[in-house]
């Protein structure tokens, strides 16, 4: 259980451009804009509203960007570990290096929770967009088939429908796994496109709106504790940052492209950190317009607290071109997201862990297109039938538990492998690392008693898995008992 995989070997594995691995085609531009396609989605455009109103008042910019350095933390550890074993399962390869197989096998089962259930929670919510829009354009799809069969609807004229499937969730899933089977170039370029419309229209929101900014509504800054931890005053700002967490999930999904970055010893770094500091900055100023265009209070239990802000600039294309950049961005979220899980189960598959079917590569698209199909249908089916929109702080708990692991594999390897060439080094090793560390245990603190439940019946799963199966076919296990 305590096999490691030796960090030369790693780097072999990857090295070199053969048929039957990835193609290398990403650029560092391709790469940031990978991460900002994952990162900006529900977070910055639904949670700054709830926030605002219920934690931190206008200092919501403080908690974004309380929330913005916690991820910095972990971001300097992912950037050295992704720039120096730049493999494609990430979190999961570099466990298998510094902590062991079992370790890599727990974290990388973990990953699931991250990419996958993202994925679903939010093709959930691309679903609901997506008849808003429709509807604009008198084009109304039957209730019954845009929610699970475990909810019900009820209808202008009081009668309840029960659901019988959400086929516009699983429509965007099979449409984005078709273009990741394709090619990676595609995928990026899509990506790409993507990004830049929802990063137009928030930059087009911050420039308008700016000018419409009432400062009356910044006063008190901080609004004062109303006795109740987290409700206001400091408190609330950090438990705002705890919330808006969800907002800056997807920079680590850059490292899962590791194997497909045409240098990912200086992509790598990039993609991860840059794309991250310029969300930070974008989320920050968005949340300040935000919360000067319309009085914090107001936001108070509003489900699009960006469609109310927008109204007060009185330019009304911007609720049109609302709507675009949040289709535009929760489609980013879920490609790049379900292009992370692939190339994670694909790594886990190399290694034996997994069975072979997870890593075959297409002949001529050099993608892994067989486990790509297979999330399709998982996620697919999660998104069509499970009533998953309260799973998010199941994504959040997955995702932070990664982290801490991140961060404890660079110190590892700083002691057992001190002389490996480290093209990005994280400052402050260690004390970055232990306060990445420190920051993610505090952010799973606050997370629902009824995730850490969940979270401990997923790993039982895993474990049992891999005592059932991985454990016997496991490649490194293999070659050492020869
Ligand atoms: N950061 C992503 C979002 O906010 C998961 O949708």
């Amino acid at each position: 259980m305590l096999h490691k995989k030796s960090i030369d070997s790693l780097i072999a594995e990857s090295d070199g451009d053969q048929p039957k691995q990835l193609k290398r085609t990403l650029s560092s531009f391709n790469l940031i804009m990978l991460g900002i396609g994952a990162i900006v989605g529900a977070g910055i455009f639904s949670m700054t509203g709830i926030v605002a109103a219920e934690n931190a008042g206008p200092a919501v910019t403080l908690s974004f960007v309380l929330a913005g350095v916690a991820c910095a933390f972990c971001a300097l550890c992912y950037a050295e570990l992704a720039s120096m074993i730049p493999v494609a399962g990430s979190a999961y390869t570099y466990a298998y290096a510094t902590m062991g197989e079992f370790m890599a096998w727990i974290i990388g089962w973990d990953l699931v929770l991250e990419y996958a259930l993202a994925s679903a929670t939010v093709a959930v919510s691309w679903s609901s967009y997506v008849i808003k829009l429709l509807a604009r354009f008198h084009i109304n799809l039957s209730p019954a088939l845009t929610i699970s069969p475990f909810q019900t609807i009820q209808l202008p004229d009081g009668q309840v429908l029960h659901g019988i499937v959400n086929l516009p969730a699983i429509f965007i899933v099979v449409v984005l796994s078709l273009i990741l089977v394709r090619g990676t170039k595609q995928s990026a370029t899509m990506n790409n496109v993507l990004v830049a419309l929802k990063i137009a229209v928030v930059l087009v929101f911050i420039a308008l709106g700016w000018s419409h900014i009432n400062p009356a509504n910044y006063t008190p800054y901080i609004p004062d504790n109303t006795g109740t931890f987290g409700s206001f005053g400091i408190s609330g700002i950090t438990r705002g940052a705890a919330i808006v967490f969800f907002g800056f999930i997807g920079f680590d999904a850059v490292s899962t492209a590791a194997q497909e970055a045409v240098n990912p010893k200086k992509g790598m770094p990039v993609g991860i950190i840059g794309s991250l500091l310029i969300c930070t900055l974008l989320y920050v100023l968005f949340s300040h317009v935000m919360t000067g265009l319309v009085n914090y209070k107001d936001f108070a239990g509003d489900a699009s607290p960006a469609a109310t802000a927008f109204a007060v600039t009185g330019y009304h294309f911007l609720q049109d071109g609302l709507i675009v950049a949040i289709l535009a961005g929760y489609t980013s979220v879920i490609l790049v997201m379900l292009m992370g899980q692939s190339r994670v189960f694909y790594t886990m598959s190399n290694d034996g862990l997994l069975p072979r079917f997870f890593s075959s590569v297409h002949p001529t698209f050099r993608t892994p297109w067989k486990t790509t199909l297979f999330f399709m249908v998982f996620v697919g089916l999660l998104a069509g039938f499970v009533p998953i929109s309260d799973l998010g702080h199941m994504v959040s708990i997955g995702t932070l538990f990664a982290f801490i692991l991140v961060s404890v594999g660079v110190v590892v390897l700083r002691y057992t492998s001190p002389d490996i060439p480290r093209p990005f080094k994280t400052p402050g090793v260690p004390v970055i690392p232990a306060l990445g560390i420190l920051v993610c245990l505090y952010l799973m603190s606050g997370l629902p008693l009824a995730s850490w439940g969940r979270l401990f019946i997923w790993m039982a799963a895993g474990v049992i898995i891999y005592f059932a199966y991985s454990r016997h076919h496991s490649k490194i296990r293999g070659a050492a008992k020869k």
